[in-house]
């Protein structure tokens, strides 16, 4: 990877355990925040390797978190209604926000009903921009998941907004249903003080492998992009997942 330091990898048996390990991770630098400042930004990933995650935090941490300076965005978000079975808000409110007690205005969900895709990166460009004195904003956490064709948040192989270096938050087209989504872009996700990918089963073996020990193309892989000059990057992985990396052991 072009990490200017090598990413952290974290790997444990299963899913349950690698979630457990990183809902761990997440309150102690929550925590840590707390003590020094008034909030704590968390961009969410999708899909649906992080649900047992968002579990454990609401079954295990509603009370020890303290979840009033929390803000929460999305790091991609398919642009359906908020209701449907699809979307990457209704799984993190059904699995965590209804069951911590967040203030209502601290989520801070993608508009995916009342405009067009691109009127919608926009207004979440907005939503940015007033919540952050930073320019551009820097999230305190930025989780992130990766298909195995190496994708992350929304950033599909050989797409165009790879390349793009101006806005934080843009419309795509993706190959995979649902296929019309909003992302985050590199230049916001690397400007994150800690950037968490969490990656589970066999089927992300490979991507896994040629992001973190063969120095894939991200164009190819564009999991590989992922490089928070002033942050910190973290593999949260299960055993499956990291099974074809070197010497390797399980926490
Ligand atoms: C999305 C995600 C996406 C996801 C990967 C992995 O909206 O789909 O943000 O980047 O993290 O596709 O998805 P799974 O966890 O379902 O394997």
């Amino acid at each position: 990877m072009g990490q200017s330091v090598d990413p952290q990898i974290n790997i444990h048996e299963n899913l349950k355990k690698t979630s457990r390990a990183l809902a761990a991770r997440i309150a102690t630098v929550v925590r840590k925040k707390f003590a020094r400042d008034e909030t704590f930004s968390l961009a969410l990933s999708g899909g649906t390797t992080p649900e047992t995650l968002y579990s454990i935090l609401a079954r295990e941490y509603s009370g020890s978190i303290p979840w009033d300076i929390v803000h929460v965005f999305w790091s991609d978000e398919r642009y359906l209604p908020p209701e449907d079975e699809h979307s990457n808000f209704r799984m993190a409110r059904r699995a965590l926000l209804d069951r911590v007690p967040i203030p209502r205005a601290n989520i801070h969900p993608v508009p995916t009903e009342t405009m067009d895709p691109m009127s919608s990166s926009h207004a979440y460009e907005d939503e940015l921009g007033s919540h952050f004195d930073s320019v551009p904003p820097r999230f305190d956490l930025i989780l992130l998941g990766m298909g195995a064709d190496g994708h992350t948040a929304s950033l599909f192989p050989h797409s165009e907004v790879l390349r793009e270096s101006q806005r934080l938050v843009v419309p795509v087209q993706a190959d995979a249903e649902p296929k019309r989504r909003l992302t985050f872009t590199f230049g916001l996700i690397n400007n994150a003080s800690r950037v968490y990918f969490l990656v589970a089963g066999e089927q992300k073996a490979e991507a896994v492998k040629k992001v973190l020990e063969n120095n894939a193309d991200v164009e190819e892989y564009p999991a590989a992009g992922v490089d928070p000059e002033k942050g910190e990057l973290v593999w949260w992985l299960d055993a499956d997942a990291a099974s074809l990396l070197e010497e390797q052991e399980a926490g």
